[in-house]
């Protein structure tokens, strides 16, 4: 069989999870055979790995404005997306129209206009599109979903889901391009779009209307001055700062080889500061979000999402006709430090202690019971292996049990609730999904959908 062959788009802390393995553990039966990136030095990085640990040879390097020589030189088979989230339209339909399929990195994309055009793209090519929702993969939140399918409480009628990202974790999301609404669509999309494919997909359900709340209320310079915190404001970045010393933000991007080579080294050729103050003024992304959701089905969501909290976990509760789940994961809190998966650790904070997660089913008129659950381990809960398995083994099955394959459609379908948010945020009124990208009529179930 005739490797596949990949090429790489955004060669930042992300793309080591899957270049790493792509060229070491499933080499046999893949080729990767560029890299695209704004970065010189980025690229110059991973192209110093597969020389050095990795499995040689280097692979040409393309500057983003040359990525249809890429295509057209390196004939990918897959183009796989990993740039700044505002970025992947513009790859995924230039991929698309080369004839190549495509995965990209969640979120799908940031608005509506370009989710408009990548589903036009798709419809007119024909190319594959898959998100790589990582969150489905895990097997606790797999777990959950048979939970749900099975009957176990009969029909879910809504769902309460509050996640928390610390103070640890949740701020690295204000010290780069994340606190721009126009280069990561806010937490709302970037991070949220996690949460609501996971929910569209344990319910099954495609969602129909949304009505939020958004504020910035912890990061940046006014929030940090109105609560006495001043000083934290007071250096542009962390890096090489002698009064950032004792403050519990900051970052040093001179302290891992990995920091050093990718960031330091590319902040010349892209302009990218990875350490910037979080408490700094140019910040206009909301860190504390609240929003409800109706499904096509008629269920409802209650979300919430809190970007300064002392921990990080999530819990959800699903009501349903025959009884209640209770789903929790605290374990433990980590920041993207761009180390391969083999090394990935949860790293020891005061107040983000992992306590685990648990699975607890309430049936009507019965005694509740703990759900056994499924060992995981390794990066994002044992996610990570899987996912990445079923995209480079030959031996992954082409469907699913648990139908963990996600497509441009489902990929919309959780975008949207956070691009409707924005909206509805802005206007104080419910915004209705069809009325921004008129996807999937018809459709009832998240399984209809690609
Ligand atoms: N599923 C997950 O668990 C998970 C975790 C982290 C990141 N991500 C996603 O992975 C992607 C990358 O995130 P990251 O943490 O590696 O960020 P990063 O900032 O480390 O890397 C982003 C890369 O994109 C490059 N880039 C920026 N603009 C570009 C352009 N116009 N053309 C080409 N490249 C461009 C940057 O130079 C950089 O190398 C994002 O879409 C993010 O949402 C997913």
């Amino acid at each position: 069989m005739k490797p596949h062959r990949f090429a790489f788009v955004g060669t930042g802390g992300r793309a080591i999870s899957f270049i790493e393995p792509l060229v070491t553990r499933y080499r046999e039966h893949n080729t990767l055979v560029a890299f695209c990136d704004l970065s010189p030095a980025r690229m110059a990085y991973y192209n110093a790995k597969l020389t050095g640990a990795w499995s040689p040879p280097a692979v040409p390097a393309y500057p983003a404005d040359r990525f249809d020589d890429l295509l057209r030189d390196t004939k990918p088979d897959t183009v796989f997306v990993c740039s700044k989230d505002s970025t992947h339209h513009h790859y995924i339909i230039r991929a698309l129209r080369a004839g190549c399929d495509v995965i990209t990195e969640k979120p799908l994309t940031i608005d509506a206009e370009k989710c408009r055009a990548i589903l036009d793209a798709q419809r007119i090519t024909g190319g594959r599109v898959r998100v790589a929702f990582n969150y489905r993969w895990g097997p606790f939140r797999t777990k959950v979903k048979e939970l749900i399918a099975d009957g176990t409480i009969g029909r879910v009628h809504s769902v309460n889901l509050e996640y928390l990202l610390d103070t640890h974790h949740g701020a690295d999301y204000f010290r780069r391009w994340h606190a721009h609404a126009d280069e990561s669509g806010t937490l709302l999309v970037h991070k949220s779009t996690h949460h609501f494919d996971l929910v569209n997909w344990w319910l099954d359900a495609i969602p129909a209307q949304v009505f939020a709340y958004g504020d910035l209320v912890f990061y940046g310079r006014k929030n940090a001055e109105a609560r006495g915190d001043g000083h934290l404001a007071a250096y542009p970045r962390y890096t090489g700062e002698p009064r950032a010393k004792d403050d519990p933000f900051r970052i040093d991007l001179d302290e891992s080889e990995a920091f050093r080579g990718l960031y330091r080294a590319g902040e010349a050729d892209s302009g990218y500061l990875r350490d910037r103050n979080v408490f700094r003024d140019d910040i206009d992304i909301y860190d504390q979000m609240s929003l409800n959701v109706r499904y096509r089905t008629g269920e409802v969501l209650n979300y919430s999402l809190i970007a300064y909290s002392p921990r990080e976990g999530m819990r959800v509760t699903f009501n349903g006709d025959r009884g209640r789940i209770e789903y929790s994961e605290f374990i433990g809190t980590h920041m993207n430090r761009a180390v391969s998966p083999g090394d990935f650790a949860v790293e020891a904070k005061p107040g983000a202690e992992a306590e685990g997660e648990s699975i607890r089913v309430f049936p009507h008129f019965q005694p509740g019971y703990d759900v056994p659950l499924p060992p995981a381990t390794g990066a994002h809960g044992g996610a990570d292996d899987i996912l990445t398995h079923s995209f480079f083994s030959p031996d992954a099955p082409n469907t699913d049990p648990w139908g963990r394959f996600a497509g441009h459609e489902q990929g919309a379908a959780s975008i949207l609730v956070g691009i409707a948010a924005r909206d509805s945020i802005r206007g104080q009124w419910p915004v209705t999904l069809t009325d921004l990208v008129l996807f999937a009529p018809g459709k009832t179930r998240l399984s209809e959908l690609t």
